[in-house]
């Protein structure tokens, strides 16, 4: 079969490679037919060559498609199922996977999470840009799509961003009725701030500093605000006559950049988070944060050693923080039924649709931001 197989950083090619094949009864195989189900994302940090991610492995790690083969232990799926899996594959029976915080799954990778997409070097399954990918524990990870090809492009983003953006959202502490400030205008920031407007946020503010995608932050009812124009906290501050903000998420991780967008630093949304949320409010932390990075700016930084102020001012602010990766079966069933409520409709961030064969070339595009790439999905 045909997959994304990345070579050396900024090098990814589609190329011929074994088809998977049930490994363990509780597997099944999911081909993409004529269903959208792979999304170029996160898999930039690979690309670029900011994780160790060893040459040879199929991308992808936001998987949808049609159950192609089910091996003989899975009792909820047949043939045919349309499925969508999360991007961090769990085994469904641990303790915090019993708990719902499945991206912290002991069994599939103990003390750190496994991606569909072998991402960051850790867990052992291939990804799913390609024609076939296998899906372990396939009872808990594949969760049922309503047949046919209605909401596609929502509903793929089920594996990954749309729980994402809530998940940051819900790490806050967020309440309806509340203020939030999302930084990050990539499809996470845009969902984490479509998800406070879904669940009743007073007031929203979307940092970033590329038009196209503070305009989409626009569009759905969002306050934009342009880092690169003045200290965005400084901004925020005066459209609220002086008062912070309730909650923050930061949708951008370690490779934040400064207002010029030349330079990484990647403290800086942590510290601006910290200035502009109110004493005692709340800091949803999804963005990335790598224990190593061969890019780093200094040397702290390339051990995951981010520096910010804890004592001025986040201990003298009482603030809370969660962070951490997606338990994206937590939400994923209910998103889905918001999906198809007509309550929801997240595919408003889906700026391309290509054919595998495309991948090459989109990577390299969406890399460097051009033609207003936000999220991109390949089709088989
Ligand atoms: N926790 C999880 O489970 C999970 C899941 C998916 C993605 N992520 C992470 O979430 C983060 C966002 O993902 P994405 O796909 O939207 O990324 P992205 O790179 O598309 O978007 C990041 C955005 O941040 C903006 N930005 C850079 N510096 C900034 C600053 N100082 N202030 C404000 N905005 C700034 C960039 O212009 C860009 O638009 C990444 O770190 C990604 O790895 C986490
Ligand atoms: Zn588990």
């Amino acid at each position: 079969m045909r997959a994304v197989v990345y070579e050396k950083p900024f090098t990814v090619s589609v190329l011929e490679v074994p088809k998977p094949t049930i490994l363990h009864p509780d597997d099944v195989i999911v081909k993409g037919d004529c269903s959208c189900r792979w999304i170029i994302d996160s898999d930039l940090h690979m690309y670029e060559g900011r994780t160790s991610a060893e040459p040879g492995i199929v991308f992808g790690h936001e998987n949808m498609g049609i159950v192609d083969e089910v091996g003989g232990g899975v009792t909820l799926l047949k043939k045919g199922d349309r499925v969508v899996m999360p991007f961090n594959v769990a085994c469904g029976r641990c303790i915090n996977c019993e708990e719902g915080r499945s991206a912290f799954c002991t069994v599939v990778n103990p003390g750190f999470v496994t991606l569909m997409g072998t991402y960051v070097a850790m867990g052992p399954y291939p990804g799913g840009q390609a024609e076939y990918v296998r899906v372990p524990f396939a009872d808990f990870n594949a969760l049922v799509l309503p047949p046919g090809t209605e909401h596609e492009e929502d509903f793929a983003l089920l594996a990954d961003i749309f729980p994402t953006g809530w998940h940051g959202v819900q790490l806050s502490g967020f309440r309806p009725g509340e203020s939030v400030v999302v930084f990050g205008a990539g499809p996470v920031g845009l969902m984490a701030a479509y998800s406070a407007i879904i669940r009743g946020a007073s007031n929203i503010f979307v940092v970033d500093r590329v038009p196209e995608r503070l305009q989409k932050a626009k569009e759905i009812g969002a306050t934009p605000i342009d880092f690169s124009a003045s200290d965005p906290v400084e901004q925020i501050l005066k459209l609220r006559g002086g008062k912070e903000v309730d909650r923050g998420v930061d949708a951008v991780g370690y490779q934040a950049v400064t207002s010029d967008g030349k330079t990484e630093q990647p403290n800086v949304v942590l510290e601006s988070l910290i200035r502009v949320v109110r004493p005692t409010g709340g800091l949803g932390i999804p963005g990335l944060y790598v224990p190593n990075d061969p890019g780093a700016p200094d040397s702290a930084a390339a051990k995951g050693y981010i520096s910010f102020p804890f004592g001025f001012k986040l201990f003298e602010k009482g603030l809370s923080l969660g962070t951490g990766q997606c338990n994206v079966k937590a939400y994923n069933r209910y998103l889905r039924d918001l999906i198809i409520a007509g309550r929801a409709k997240p595919s408003f961030v889906v700026s391309h649709n290509l054919t595998l064969d495309a991948a090459v070339e989109a990577y390299e595009k969406f890399d460097k931001r051009i033609d207003g790439y936000t999220k991109v999905l390949l089709h088989p």
